[in-house]
């Protein structure tokens, strides 16, 4: 499969990269500078310019012949200016070029209480609004379209296991678990059209997923 992925550079994407290179995945990795392209490239992946926020059209040439997108980019700032920027309106340019570009299936990472912004943390009530209204965008996008949407992301190592359903508790989870999700939903037919909160558990991803069906 070729999938292209969305804030490449990032500390989620870049697991993503590397996962996806592990299953033997084509990938072009989706960067806002040329300068961070070393490190995909040393995975394996194709670096391409690809900033959300600058080139919808840029966007839709980068996509030509993808199968998928995985789009982890997010605003590091969380003023209410960059998330809207990023995280609402970047991604549904992403959206609207995946279309444009014949690509199929979106991945999108999300973020637990995306769906449901007045009971999350008040003070990231900006960054869930913004993905709220980009998660319905896909939703009623033509793609076929997955929303992971993880509990409070941790640098902690790889479990290789999580907690998935319709909505849970709120915690935390490793970004290379989350990371290991958003690619393993590429091969589970069940979370197509879905969505789903992930936080850390005791069952193995792929069971995890199938579970949820
Ligand atoms: N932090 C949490 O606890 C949490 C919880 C739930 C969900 N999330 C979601 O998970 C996402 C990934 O988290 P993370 O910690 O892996 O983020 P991160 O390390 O800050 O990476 C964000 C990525 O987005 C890229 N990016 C920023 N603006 C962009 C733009 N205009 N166009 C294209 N790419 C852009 C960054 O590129 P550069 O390297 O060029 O800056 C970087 O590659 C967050 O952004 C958020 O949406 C986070």
């Amino acid at each position: 499969m070729l999938v292209t992925v969305l804030g490449a550079s990032g500390r989620t994407g870049s697991h993503v990269v590397r996962l996806l290179r592990r299953h033997g995945h084509t990938v072009k990795a989706g960067l806002r500078s040329r300068q961070r392209g070393q490190h995909a490239a040393a995975l394996g992946a194709e670096p391409v310019l690809a900033d959300l926020t600058t080139d919808p059209a840029g966007l839709v040439e980068v996509f030509l012949g993808s199968d998928a997108v995985i789009n982890t980019a997010g605003a590091a700032d969380p003023d209410p200016s960059a998330v809207n920027m990023v995280d609402r309106d970047g991604t549904i340019a992403a959206i609207g070029a995946a279309e444009r570009a014949g690509v199929a299936r979106f991945v999108q990472l999300s973020a637990q209480f995306a769906d449901s912004p007045d009971q999350g943390d008040r003070l990231v009530r900006s960054f869930l609004l913004a993905k709220q209204v980009s998660d319905s965008a896909l939703r009623r996008s033509s793609l076929i379209w997955t929303l992971v949407r993880p509990g409070n992301l941790t640098d902690d190592p790889a479990t290789g296991r999580v907690k998935v359903a319709g909505h849970l508790e709120p915690g935390r989870v490793p970004r290379a678990d989350v990371a290991a999700v958003l690619v393993a939903a590429l091969d589970e037919p069940f979370t197509e059209n879905r969505g789903f909160d992930v936080v850390s558990g005791d069952t193995p991803v792929t069971a995890a997923l199938a579970a949820f069906s």
